[in-house]
């Protein structure tokens, strides 16, 4: 297989099997890594170094998951902190780009596998490793987003990605584990959902979620309380941003990482946050996701809001554009992109007066924004008010105002209706 494998190279990044020698493997310690660790040795005869990477996934025991890299034979196995990277250079700049994909993708995954697998390059270099392997299938976006990241950023280094070539369906990968000691996490009777999460949300995939027509099954939120279960009693966060970025929750200045905890666990009380998502994919397949994204579907609508009230209409009406291509860019994996950089550029011009703070009511799944305060809003109550008051607003001027607005729409309305 390994002969046929290097006749079959359809990229110039991929390995040839004959130069595989030491493998840096992005390790979870879920089942399709943990068998790829001993694949990898039997295969190619190569050692593998182990990388777990934590971007603040709920619940996750990282000894463990050292420990059991190490039990399956791994030579070195590395977990990195990264959230505070992730937050600051990722997430940051996210919430600047009011970045949704889709019709309420927050993109958590798009923004993290770039940073994983730079990650992945960091340390394959300083371990010795020619090669970097990870654990995503031939059909989805995060093989785009790993390779070309990898690719970009060290072109000396190849890749293998064995769920791609093994062809091994679930239950041969789950007798592979069992042949080879290999421990096989919540049994083995069903498939589980496919799962990926991080500080900024979590996605579901598989199981009855590939039937569109069936409604989502409790089991599924394992993050966000479902709405009808969430306290009878609103509650409302005060949020407060700093040049776009959030600073601050119900007065309390945070560091960005506890703070998007902090909203994503009261979000999550409240039920905020449920997406369920059918996906244009990169790859061209479309495919459904439930989302669970409580952080994001509170402060994504709180600093769009903080940031239409600071801005113009020439600047709200650009920026949306912008925004799109953002979050489009990052989905499809091009997060190294100069386009991207050149966007951010205008991401963080465009965000140095959204300062201020939005109040937002949380109930029962909704999050609702409910106040507004900021010393750069384009906003003055005196002027907005219905009653008269002159100063910089003259309603005299309206009617010469709408005369000339109108003017060519009107004769363009009676060219086309003259008798
Ligand atoms: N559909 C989302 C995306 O493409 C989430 C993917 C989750 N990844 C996973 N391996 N389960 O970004």
């Amino acid at each position: 297989m390994s002969k046929d494998d290097a006749q079959a190279r359809t990229a110039t990044y991929l390995a040839d099997p004959a130069e595989v020698h030491r493998v840096l493997l992005l390790y979870s310690g879920g089942l399709d890594t943990s068998v790829m660790l001993k694949w990898i040795q039997d295969e190619y005869e190569a050692e593998v170094v182990a990388l777990t990477v934590n971007l603040g996934q709920p619940g996750e025991d990282y000894d463990v998951v050292k420990g059991k890299a190490m039990q399956l034979g791994a030579v070195d196995a590395f977990v990195v902190d990264a959230r505070e990277e992730f937050a600051h250079g990722y997430v940051a700049p996210a919430i600047k780009a009011n970045a949704i994909y889709g019709l309420g993708y927050p993109l958590f995954t798009a923004l993290g596998r770039p940073l994983i697998a730079k990650l992945a390059v960091e340390y394959a270099r300083r371990t010795g490793c020619d090669t970097i392997a990870h654990g995503c299938t031939g059909k989805g976006n995060d093989q785009v987003r790993i390779e070309s990241t990898v690719a970009t950023l060290a072109p000396e280094i190849k890749v293998i990605a064995p769920v791609r070539s093994w062809k091994m369906g679930r239950d041969e990968e789950v007798a592979y584990a069992r042949e080879h000691g290999i421990p096989v996490k919540g049994g083995s009777e069903s498939a589980p959902y496919s799962i990926d999460d991080n500080l900024w949300g979590r996605s579901s995939e598989g199981r009855w979620i590939e039937d569109l027509t069936v409604a989502p099954h409790d089991d599924v939120f394992q993050l966000v309380t479902r709405p009808e279960l969430a306290p009878d009693e609103p509650e409302t966060v005060e949020i407060e941003f700093e040049a776009g970025v959030p600073v601050g929750l119900n007065g309390e200045r945070l560091g960005l990482v506890e703070l998007l905890e902090r909203v994503g666990e009261i979000g999550a009380r409240h039920g905020v946050g449920i997406v369920d998502h059918i996906e244009d994919r990169i790859v061209g397949l479309k495919v459904r996701d439930i989302y669970e994204v409580p952080a994001a579907a509170i402060l994504l609508p709180a600093h769009a809001e903080l940031e239409r009230l600071v801005g113009t209409i020439h600047q709200n009406q650009f920026k949306t554009m912008l925004d799109q291509r953002w979050a489009y860019l990052v989905y499809a994996g091009l997060w190294w992109e100069p386009l991207r950089t050149d966007i951010d550029a205008y991401m963080d011009e465009a965000n140095s007066h959204v300062t201020g703070k939005i109040g937002v009511k949380l109930f029962k799944g909704s999050a609702r924004v409910v106040t507004r305060e900021s010393p750069y809003a384009v906003y003055d109550a005196q002027l907005a008010t219905f009653s008269e008051t002159g100063g910089l607003f003259s309603q005299e001027a309206s009617p010469g105002f709408i005369e000339l607005w109108s003017l060519q729409s009107r004769m363009a309305w009676q060219v086309r209706h003259r008798a």
